[in-house]
């Protein structure tokens, strides 16, 4: 099974990038499920229903969420009927959208996508921890197939999180710094990881947003209206194919790919 990953889309530069970019993938490297990252598609805040529909269009079968996924409140009937995207599981269930969802790819064989947020320098609510072991069994009953989007700050929270389920998930892959690692591994007992994914849109500038008004903020410490940057353009996401029988991870290669 040969799954895509694509970090955080970040505003429409990044939209852009998936609209050229992202068929040539999925042929090039015979994708069975491309997942990815919608929490900043809108301005680099939250998502949209139009914009929700062109990145399927564009050939996402999936988009994970993060914190941001509710920036923009002229989403959330959309997120209470779009089962192909997903909230943080681990987020109050009184909260909208949906905590996993599985594909069928074409040969048959099911992967369930699950995202989930850290709590180290967060402030989210339940620890992904013990909500990824309850939910689990459940998943497992549909499939050995599980890719997880661990969308956190630190680092070792991240590394822990990867160690806590190898061998239990087929994949780890960190995203929320927009900054990517280097350090994609398989896992001593089969699972997929790396740290951070990164960001697909605009790298010259911080995390996203023009570097000017990110330095004047840090300056001042005044609040600033944040903007999209539009130069350096990035895709960056990971690459990873499953033996679909046991789940595990057979190969990786991380994506970074200037525009
Ligand atoms: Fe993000
Ligand atoms: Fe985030």
């Amino acid at each position: 099974m040969n799954i895509l990953f694509i970090a955080d889309i970040f505003g429409k530069p990044g939209r852009n990038i998936i609209k050229q970019r992202v068929k040539p993938l999925i042929s090039s490297y015979d994708i069975d499920v491309c997942i990815a990252n919608c929490e900043n598609a809108a301005s680099g805040k939250g998502i949209t229903e139009k914009i929700a529909e062109d990145l399927f269009d564009a050939g996402v079968d999936v988009l994970t969420g993060g914190n941001h996924l509710w920036d923009r409140k002229e989403v959330y009937d959309y997120l209470a009927i779009e089962n192909r995207i997903l909230k943080p599981a681990n987020y109050p269930l009184k909260s909208i959208g949906n905590r996993y969802f599985i594909k069928t790819c074409s040969d048959g064989h099911k992967l369930a996508i699950i995202t989930l947020t850290g709590q180290a320098f967060m402030n989210t609510g339940d620890s992904p921890f013990n909500i990824l072991d309850e939910l689990l069994p459940e998943l497992k009953k549909e499939t050995k197939c599980v890719f997880v989007d661990f969308h956190a700050e630190s680092t070792a929270e991240k590394r822990a999180f990867g160690f806590y389920f190898d061998g239990r998930v087929s994949a780890v892959i960190g995203t929320h710094t927009h900054i990517q690692t280097a350090d994609e591994e398989i896992l001593p007992l089969g699972t997929a990881y790396m740290t951070d994914a990164g960001m697909t849109g605009p790298h010259n500038s911080v995390i996203g947003v023009i570097k000017e008004i990110a330095i004047s903020k840090f300056l001042t410490g005044m609040p600033k209206k944040f903007e999209v940057a539009d130069q350096g353009l990035q895709l960056n996401g990971i690459y990873i194919k499953l033996n679909p029988v046991n789940g595990k991870a057979v190969q990786l290669e991380r994506i970074r790919a200037k525009i």
